[in-house]
């Protein structure tokens, strides 16, 4: 959100009107008392529903002390409380977390699995926002995320009240809880340290400005992971694929997750339609987890990154991601290389970032850049490329060019980013078959060398001797480190 709602209108003599009354246009709602809401831009695109009042909406809040498994519940209709610090210890980082349309706290799994991460792997004072109270219809708690949102700055406002520091702050919002965080942040005077969105919500958001969803301007560090976005994305996906923040991490591409059978091209879109017109009370947690599998990879992702595994997550700066598997992205820029998840670094190379990860948890990504230099003056080699590598702690087979023929020219690197399932260790040897296509293409080809660079750790090995491509022959090759 970045423009300046007037809210002093709402102030005094709040009127509240029935949620039963016909909803007239260009109009105000006044509740809470402090907050006004509007249905003008961009808010009207919300289909011209209003929030419902705070009785109605009614989010739970409930706060985690380190190492305590049982939360104490903050009510929110009465905020007047002194927090002693086995409760609430303002010398640890405050997380929020901010689930989306469709979970509930204590029924969606990852959130406790997020807050159980945070608790295992340090000292946090943790908040659910739990709001599926808030939930008739998709649109509806389209507008319902503003109550909630301001309910939150409550929240936030009586923990300053027992030492929280805005800058030891960081709200974490998976879909339209990432929104929410937009609101807070926004009505919090951009003055909160950190928002991470988790794949926010894509449908009505695409149409609505930045004063309406999250953007860089919402916190002093924006950082987003897109795992099921999809441009002007009504039935595409669940998520936005545009820029929402300082970083922006796509694993994969941002669109469609690795073992997921959903989202864009995957024939969901009857489900999708129903997902977000019709009620929540028909549809089971499980459908919705196997339907959302690549909305909720972002929160996956981010659970193994507060881990602290061995998946790190390492990201690239690209303008998109045929760039990115064709070799082009590779450097990280002057700042460092970034980490999508918990360590996503401000001071590291920000915008667009790009990633691979692997298809089953811990979801590493284990990238790796294949480079091929034709030794002979000679035309393009059209076709495709099956590599299988053999390393000293596993092996894989990739296709090099899944998006198309391979075209080769003498004397120039053709490089390609491919993602391995596991960690090859040492590369030892790996076995080449080239597939012609195309009357004009060739049959062999002479080359000088092959270089498989492991990007986690730059280990790069490469073949000692000239060697020939020829159609439909396995030619295996030993590798030796540079
Ligand atoms: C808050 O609580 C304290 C003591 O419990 C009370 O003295 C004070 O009046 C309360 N303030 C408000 C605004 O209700
Ligand atoms: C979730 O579970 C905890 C612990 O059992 C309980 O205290 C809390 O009230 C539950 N929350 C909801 C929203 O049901
Ligand atoms: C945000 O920070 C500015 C500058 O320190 C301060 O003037 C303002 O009151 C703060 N706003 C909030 C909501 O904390």
């Amino acid at each position: 959100m970045a423009s300046t709602a007037s809210t002093a209108a709402c102030v005094f003599g709040a009127v509240l009107v029935s949620i039963l009354s016909p909803v007239s246009s260009r109009s105000e709602r006044c509740f809470p008392s402090k907050a006004g809401f509007k249905d003008v831009w961009p808010f009207d695109e919300s289909a011209g529903d209003f929030p419902k009042s705070v009785d109605n909406v009614d989010p739970v809040f409930e706060l985690y002390s380190a190492g305590n498994g049982v939360p104490y519940e903050l009510d929110h209709k009465n905020l007047n409380i002194t927090l002693d610090q086995r409760k609430f210890n303002p010398k640890f980082a405050t997380k929020f977390i901010i689930h989306g349309f469709g979970n509930a706290l204590n029924k969606s799994v990852w959130i406790t699995d997020m807050r159980k991460a945070f608790q295992v792997n340090g000292d946090y004072n943790i908040i659910l926002v739990g709001w599926d109270t808030a939930f008739p219809h998709y649109i509806q708690a389209v507008c319902n995320s503003r109550i909630v949102a301001r309910l939150t700055v409550s929240v936030i406002e009586m923990l300053q009240e027992n030492g929280l520091d805005l800058s030891d702050l960081h709200l974490i919002g998976h879909s339209l809880g990432a929104h929410v965080s937009s609101y807070v942040g926004r009505m919090m005077d951009s003055n909160i340290s950190r928002i991470t969105g988790l794949d926010p919500a894509g449908p009505w958001f695409d149409t609505f400005g930045t004063e309406a969803k999250l953007d860089p301007s919402d916190a002093r560090f924006v950082d987003v992971i897109h795992s099921n976005g999809h441009l002007l994305n009504f039935y595409g996906g669940f998520g936005l694929l545009e820029q929402s923040g300082h970083v922006d991490f796509y694993p994969n591409g941002g669109q469609k997750q690795p073992g997921c059978s959903d989202g864009v091209g995957g024939g969901t879109e009857t489900f999708v339609d129903k997902f977000f017109q019709g009620t929540m009370d028909d549809m089971e947690e499980s459908v919705l987890s196997a339907v959302g599998c690549s909305h909720g990879r972002a929160y996956e992702i981010f659970i193994e990154s507060i881990k602290g595994g061995p998946c790190r997550f390492k990201s690239y700066p690209c303008p998109n991601l045929a760039e990115f598997e064709r070799g082009i992205c590779t450097w990280c820029g002057i700042n460092g290389c970034n980490y999508a998840g918990l360590h996503a670094n401000p001071h590291a190379s920000g915008g667009k970032q790009f990633l691979q990860t692997s298809n089953k948890k811990p979801l590493c990504g284990h990238s790796v850049l294949v480079a091929i230099t034709p030794a002979e003056r000679a035309n393009a080699l059209e076709g495709s490329i099956t590599m299988f590598i053999q390393g000293s702690s596993g092996s894989d087979a990739v296709t090099l060019n899944s998006g198309g023929p391979i075209h080769m020219w003498q004397g120039i690197r053709w490089k390609a980013v491919v993602s391995v399932t596991t960690d090859l260790g040492d590369m030892e040897y790996a076995t080449l078959l080239y597939k012609r296509q195309g009357l004009f293409s060739r049959r062999r080809l002479r080359v000088s060398k092959l270089t498989i660079e492991n990007m986690n750790n730059n280990r790069r090995y490469s073949t000692i001797s000239e060697f020939r491509i020829r159609n439909e022959k396995h030619v295996k090759l030993m590798l030796k480190e540079e």
